[in-house]
Formats: C-alpha cells, structure tokens, sequence
C-alpha cells in the first residue's frame, strides 16, 4: 500500500538544500544560507570570534566554526538546547535572546567579530502575529550586537518583509557603514523572509 505523506514532508522530501544538508552532515538546510551569504560576503573570517543568536539544531554553529578554524571561538544561544557539537572552538547556552540573562551571557564572552540571528518564533499562521514575533526577536537581536560587536563587525539578522522593517533599516544605518537586503537560494521563494546584513560597526558614545 502507498504510504500517504503530507504536502510538507513531500516538499521536504524533495527540497534540494535539506538532501544535501543530510548528505553533508549539517543539522539544518539554513547552513546553506549562511554559506551563500557568507561566500558572496565574506561576514566570517579564519580566527574571528562570532556570536549566533536562535543556534539550534545547530547548521549556522557547523558553517561558522568551519569558517573561524581553530584560531576562532563560536558562541551560540537559544532557547532550546543545542546537541553537542564535535568542534573544540564551538560554546552554547540555553537563553532568551529577548531576556537580559542573553545579553549578559554574551557581554561576558564578548566582544564579537560578527553576530548572527537566525532566530524565528513558533509559527502561530496568523500573518500579522507572526511578523510582530518575529521583529521582536529581529530588534532583541540588534540589541545584543550594539552591546557585543567590534568596531568594524558585521551582524546579519532574519526577518520578515513588512512595513516595521524599514524601521530596522533606518535604526541599522545609524550603526553601521553599510546596510544590505538578502535573500539567499535556500531561503524558500514563498516565504516573506529576508536577512538584513549591516556591515562595519560603528559604536556610539552610550550606543
Ligand atoms: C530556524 S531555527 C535556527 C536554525 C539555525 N540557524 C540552524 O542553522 O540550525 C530558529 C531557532 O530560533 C530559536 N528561537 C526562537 N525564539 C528564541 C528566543 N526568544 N531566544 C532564543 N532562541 C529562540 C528556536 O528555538 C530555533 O532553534
């Protein structure tokens, strides 16, 4: 008898980042966004110390630790735990990026060359909900890399196209020399995420 799958696991099933994610060993098919972006513009160096806020299951930690080396230092946080990675130059903690438990967590390890977000909310399917969720954690984020970054470090952050993202913009303009839209291959062309890079902090009295 033919097994009856769902729409999803079928699209799944055929998605090509998820196969090759599975092939390669990387926890998420995510880790393609990050190598995309990563590889058009150079946000992670060989020795540098990046901070990955919403971690889990893990592929962003995988791609940035291979890209830091051994010379480098990951951190990653989320709210769940993330599986023990084999990488001697990975750390992770259980946190809320939203809480100040987060941003204290990471000051103390700091400061970073480059902070990512990844982080999404539980999808309620309530469209507008779901954007406010998740500009929440896009905004917790920005908070965190204003208190962590360098000078001249980069942060890339998900969210959702809409009208309080060129908010967003504008607050990451101030912060930073260049400020850029991304939608990487992998990012799957029926959802409204984007990823907003902003590169070269620049610090301000008090930030
Ligand atoms: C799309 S997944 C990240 C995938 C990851 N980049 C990877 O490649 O494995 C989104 C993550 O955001 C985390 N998350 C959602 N809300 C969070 C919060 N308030 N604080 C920390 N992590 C959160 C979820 O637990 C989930 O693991």
């Amino acid at each position: 008898m033919r097994k009856h799958r769902s729409p999803w696991i079928r699209r799944r099933l055929k998605d090509q980042y998820y196969k090759m994610a599975k092939r390669k060993g990387y926890r998420s098919r995510a880790a393609y966004k990050l190598l995309e972006i990563n590889s058009r513009e150079g946000i992670i160096k060989a020795g540098d110390r990046v901070l990955d806020l919403g971690a889990a299951p893990g592929g962003w930690l995988q791609v940035a630790s291979e890209c830091v080396g051994e010379g480098g230092r990951v951190l990653g946080i989320d709210i769940n735990e993330v599986e023990p990675l084999p990488s001697g130059n990975v750390e992770t903690i259980v946190a809320d990026i939203e809480s100040d438990e987060a941003l204290r967590e990471a000051s103390k390890r700091g400061p970073f060359d480059a902070v990512l977000c990844d982080a999404s909310p539980k999808l309620s399917g309530v469209k507008d909900l779901d954007r406010a969720r998740q500009f929440g954690l896009s905004m917790a984020s920005l908070r965190i890399a204003k208190a962590v970054l360098k000078r001249g470090g980069h942060f890339l952050t998900k969210a959702f196209d809409g009208p309080e993202v060129d908010g967003l913009r504008a607050e990451l303009r101030d912060y930073f020399s260049e400020v850029k839209t991304l939608k990487p291959k992998a990012s799957r062309s029926e959802s409204s995420e984007i990823y907003l890079l902003a590169k070269g902090f620049m610090p301000r009295n008090g930030v």
